[in-house]
């Protein structure tokens, strides 16, 4: 394949049920276009209703400035959908002849330097990309439900495949926010699959054996090992579990187990007896909870695991945080060449729209109101939000701009936002010296001129080492003092320079 320098702003899905519909979902809200095609004409529907049902976790991941989204088209003619697109993602049943005869159909109509990838659980791509045209842009990427929350895509080439491929795969799953994991060889079930199925039949194995019900296994994973893994996998851990000398003690010690073994290898026969136990297990586990409410659930605490693991810089975390200073990045430099950019728009008002996101349920009261030490954290966002994209670089443990610190900060409330509802924070740059900068927040309802809360506060540039300048950078300083000038033909808002005073009564 030629190096292929094809930019991605429209991605084709073939299929588009959970895997493809979890697909839609990512790229649009990274502002990558959609051409969705699937045999069913139903199918439109379904994947406008998945998409809408993705937004709600997705839109809480992260508050980074995003581009506009992407747009959704759906087609039942898969060459149309072959000729347009930028990126093919297949997702059609697990079956290999009709993959092999779907994906060389396609290969017909897409132009040679698109990359087509499969999102197969387990086939080989060898095999995938026998019948293709230019097979050597064919390669697996195996995506993890639900694909628009986690980050994990293991991307696998064939024997023909081009690195050229690869590597335009693995900038373009990067862009929209993943952790491409290549797999150095072809093998069925590529990593992941084969580490989830060896688990997968132990479990067959106690429940037939009548050990273990389906929910007892659960709880050995979810109150132990679970927790672990979200952020170290199982040979990190053995490595602490041998203590001081670490895997190599580890090994001595239990090695010989292996030998036994503990574990059964080979599946059971899935008997009816046995399929009926894991499906009454899992029925008492779900306790009249619908699919739809578990995978709410599920989603929410996806998005909050991931907040927590980007705090300390490991595993989904760390892909979390590239992904926000590539959004940071990009906004600053669309604002840098005044291109209008859509990344900190501006408001009706003029000034730029510093913050847009949902109130978090966690961040609300049993009563649903959003808690007061939230604002702060809104307006905190906010600030950085203007910080980087007036060029500011990301430094420090939290990936924040810690540079700059609020060393002055003066709320006032007009009104409760709820929980769930979208809100808006547009930042007024009031005054800037050579080291402190001075901002006024106005937090309103999306779309509602109403306010609901101000903030006025002052920024200090922290001093980086002893004996340095306290002096902002010149870049950032000049591009503080224009939107200073800027904003200054805006009137003074009157909650500016307030103090806090006790009304008498
Ligand atoms: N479900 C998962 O958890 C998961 C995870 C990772 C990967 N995968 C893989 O993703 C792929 C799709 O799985 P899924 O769970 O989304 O399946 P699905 O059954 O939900 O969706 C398959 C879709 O493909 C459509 N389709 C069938 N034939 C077609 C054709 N010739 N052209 C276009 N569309 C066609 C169907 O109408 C359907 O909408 C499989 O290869 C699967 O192994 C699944």
């Amino acid at each position: 394949m030629a190096e292929s320098t094809r930019p991605v702003r429209t991605l084709g899905l073939l299929g588009t049920g959970v895997i493809g519909g979890g697909w839609a979902a990512r790229a649009l809200h990274f502002g990558i276009d959609v051409i969705a095609a699937d045999v069913k004409p139903e199918m439109e529907d379904w994947i406008r209703g998945a998409v809408a049902n993705a937004e709600g976790a997705l839109s809480r991941l992260t508050s980074a400035p995003l581009p506009p989204k992407g747009k959704l088209f759906f087609t039942t003619d898969l060459n149309a959908m072959a000729s347009q697109a930028d990126f093919i993602q297949e997702n059609i049943p697990e079956q290999l002849e009709l993959k092999q005869r779907v994906l060389a159909q396609a290969s017909r109509h897409a132009p040679a330097d698109v990359v087509i990838a499969s999102s197969t659980s387990g086939l080989m791509p060898s095999d995938l990309q026998r019948d293709m045209r230019f097979p050597e842009r064919l390669l697996v990427a195996h995506p993890f439900n639900p694909v628009y929350l986690l980050p994990l895509v293991e991307l696998v080439g064939g024997a023909r495949t081009a690195l050229a491929a690869l590597d335009a795969a693995t900038a373009f799953y990067t862009y929209i926010g993943m952790h491409p994991l290549r797999v150095r060889r072809e093998v069925p079930g590529h990593l992941t699959d084969r580490l989830q199925e060896a688990l997968w039949r132990e479990i067959l194995h106690l429940v037939n054996d009548g050990v273990a019900t389906t929910g007892e296994l659960d709880d050995s994973i979810v109150y132990g090992p679970g927790l672990r893994w979200a952020a170290m996998g199982t040979n990190l851990i053995y490595h602490l579990a041998g203590g001081e000398p670490g895997m190599r003690h580890m090994l001595r010690q239990f090695g010989p187990c292996l030998k036994w073994p503990w574990t059964k290898l080979e599946a059971p026969e899935l008997t009816e007896e046995l399929i009926d136990r894991m499906v009454e297990g899992t029925e008492a586990q779900a306790a009249g909870r619908s699919i739809r409410a578990l995978e709410r659930l599920r989603d929410e605490y996806l998005v909050a695991i991931q907040q927590v693991l980007r705090q300390f810089d490991i595993g989904a975390g760390t892909t979390l945080r590239r992904l926000e200073e590539r959004l940071y990045a990009d906004s600053a430099a669309a604002l840098a060449s005044g291109g209008g950019s859509e990344s900190l728009r501006r408001a009706g008002s003029g000034l730029p729209l510093t913050l847009e996101t949902q109130v978090r349920a966690e961040w609300a009261d049993a009563g649903g109101e959003m808690l007061d030490y939230r604002y702060l954290q809104v307006f905190g966002e906010a600030a950085e939000a203007l910080f980087r994209a007036a060029g500011a670089s990301a430094q420090g443990d939290h990936g924040a701009v810690a540079a700059l610190r609020a060393v002055e900060s003066h709320v006032t409330r007009q009104a409760r936002a709820q929980a769930l509802e979208t809100i808006s924070v547009t930042t007024q740059v009031l005054a800037v010296n050579e080291s402190r900068v001075h901002l006024f927040h106005r937090l309103a309802r999306r779309g509602d001129d109403r306010l609901i809360a101000t903030a006025e506060q002052l920024y200090e540039h922290a001093v980086a080492a002893p004996g340095a300048s306290p002096a902002l950078a010149d870049g950032l300083r000049a591009r503080l003092d224009e939107l200073c000038r800027a904003h200054a033909r805006l009137s003074v808002p009157p909650q500016a320079g307030r103090r806090v005073v006790l009304a008498p009564s």
